[in-house]
């Protein structure tokens, strides 16, 4: 397997590595300044390829953030490869997920997020926001990186293939693909509610776990995911009471 890495946003990097089996990319996101931060940390597997990616832009054992959307492999899989090798970093994670999980799992004691809460890593502001159920899981969540109007999305917008690192696109084609493959996104009462409170963001780049980094109207795509979760919601819906 081939790992990438490219620069997504000023001093936010998407690594890449496209695994077959699986048909798709998983992709981490290192976020530069004073307190570097990690941003899923891919499967125990991925680790020595992911790590050395990390190299190219700072030494693995400066990291001091060590952070993931949900509890997952692929999201938080090597959480303790990272802290091993990185001997100042913590978690940071919602409150919720350490209070289900990660308080647990951690070879550390994590630092817990509140929902709307800064983390202020020296150069970049990571606002956490948290998201129950969506894409999926009790404890989820996203960043946005303020000062450069990146949404760290997670599973949010996945995509099948080996695309590129970086697109102009719309990346909705792509994702409802994906959604019709999967069905990997929970259809709960309030998922539309909160992925349209994610598009009010107005993200100018989608840094995401699986896909390209998308620069443009990040607003206006996020949008689109909420609609498609309403036309989802409603087939739903109807079904049920056909
Ligand atoms: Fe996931
Ligand atoms: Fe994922």
């Amino acid at each position: 397997m081939n790992t990438t890495i490219d620069e997504i946003s000023d001093g936010i990097y998407r690594i890449g590595t496209f695994v077959p089996d699986a048909g798709m990319s998983f992709n981490q996101i290192l976020v530069t300044g004073e307190e570097p931060l990690l941003f899923h940390t891919g499967m125990r597997a991925l680790f020595p390829l992911v790590s050395a990616a990390v190299e190219r832009v700072l030494p693995v054992e400066q990291l001091r953030w060590i952070s993931f959307g949900h509890v997952e492999a692929d999201e938080s899989g090597s959480m303790n490869e990272w802290l091993a090798a990185a001997p100042s970093a913590q978690v940071a994670f919602g409150g919720l997920g350490c209070m289900v999980s990660v308080n647990d799992l951690a070879d550390r004691a994590p630092r817990p997020l509140e929902d709307g809460e800064v983390l202020d890593i020296g150069g970049k502001r990571l606002r956490y926001v948290a998201t129950p159920h969506v894409p999926h899981g009790w404890e989820a969540g996203v960043f946005y990186e303020e000062t450069t109007n990146t949404l760290l999305g997670g599973d949010l917008f996945t995509q099948m293939g080996d695309g590129p690192a970086i697109s102009d696109d719309s990346p909705m084609e792509a994702t409802i693909a994906a959604e019709d493959a999967f069905g990997y996104s929970s259809l709960a009462p309030t998922t539309v509610a909160t992925v349209t409170g994610l598009a009010e963001l107005k993200p100018t780049t989608l840094a995401l776990m699986h896909g390209p980094a998308h620069h443009g109207n990040g607003g206006a795509w996020l949008r689109d995911l909420a609609d498609s979760y309403a036309e989802r919601t409603a087939a739903v819906a109807q079904g049920a009471t056909a």
